[in-house]
């Protein structure tokens, strides 16, 4: 039996026109979050959703709307997206120069807080960090488009993460979450390797029964 775990799945995968489906789908199919990733055409080439879509989404569900900026001075849109009723919010290490006033704005906004980090940046980056933040996000993919390969290397940096984390007696705090490539056949590898929470967008919206999916995950 798989250790507790949580599925986000990703709406990037869902269909636009009719994200009231995506949101039945994952009520129905009992996901415990629901990933919402916003791009900005500047930190990654691809343009998506923003604050408008969580206040609309947010009345619609009670489900945690986990919010993953991929964008450029993250800090302009912290406010908003809380406003519109993210419940976590979490931005890129690379797209700020001062992250420490995207946690504390973040936190002032009574939001959860979550740092990113693209595969190919070092974990040393988000390290000083881990004892304010309730997340780590890693990216098992290039951000800025669903649909791609598991990179195999972010197993080995999940394990280091949550070696640090556990080091630090910070395990049962702050949340490792794995987005990018996800699928049934990697899911335990990733859960094994100490992910809490799986981020699936394609994996589950690119399949007929996106209900059924979801239950999957989560009898593995
Ligand atoms: C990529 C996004 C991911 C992506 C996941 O930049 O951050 O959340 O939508 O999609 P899959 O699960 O299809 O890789
Ligand atoms: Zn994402």
């Amino acid at each position: 039996m798989t250790s507790e775990f949580k599925l986000a799945p990703s709406i990037l995968s869902a269909d636009f026109s009719d994200l009231k489906l995506a949101l039945s789908q994952c009520e129905d199919g009992g996901a415990h979050w629901i990933h919402v990733d916003v791009m900005d055409n500047q930190f990654v080439p691809n343009l998506t959703i923003g604050p408008p879509v969580v206040k609309s989404l947010r009345p619609k569900t009670n489900k945690f709307l986990d919010v993953h900026m991929m964008v450029i001075d993250p800090e302009n849109l912290v406010e908003p997206f809380a406003k519109a009723g993210a419940d976590q919010i979490t931005f890129h290490i690379e797209a700020t120069d001062n992250p420490q006033s995207v946690i504390d704005l973040i936190k002032s906004t009574g939001s959860r807080v979550g740092i990113s980090i693209k595969p190919s940046t070092p974990l040393s980056e988000i390290e000083p960090f881990y004892d304010q933040i309730d997340l780590v996000l890693v990216m098992s993919v290039e951000p800025g488009f669903g649909g791609q390969g598991y990179i195999e290397e972010s197993t080995d940096r999940i394990k280091n993460i949550k070696q640090k984390l556990t080091e630090e007696c910070l395990q049962d705090r702050v949340l490792i979450e794995v987005d990018g490539g996800i699928k049934l056949h990697n899911a335990k590898e990733v859960i094994d390797a100490g992910a809490d929470v799986l981020v699936a967008g394609s994996a589950v919206f690119n399949t007929d029964d996106p209900v059924q999916t979801i239950k999957d995950f989560y009898s593995l």
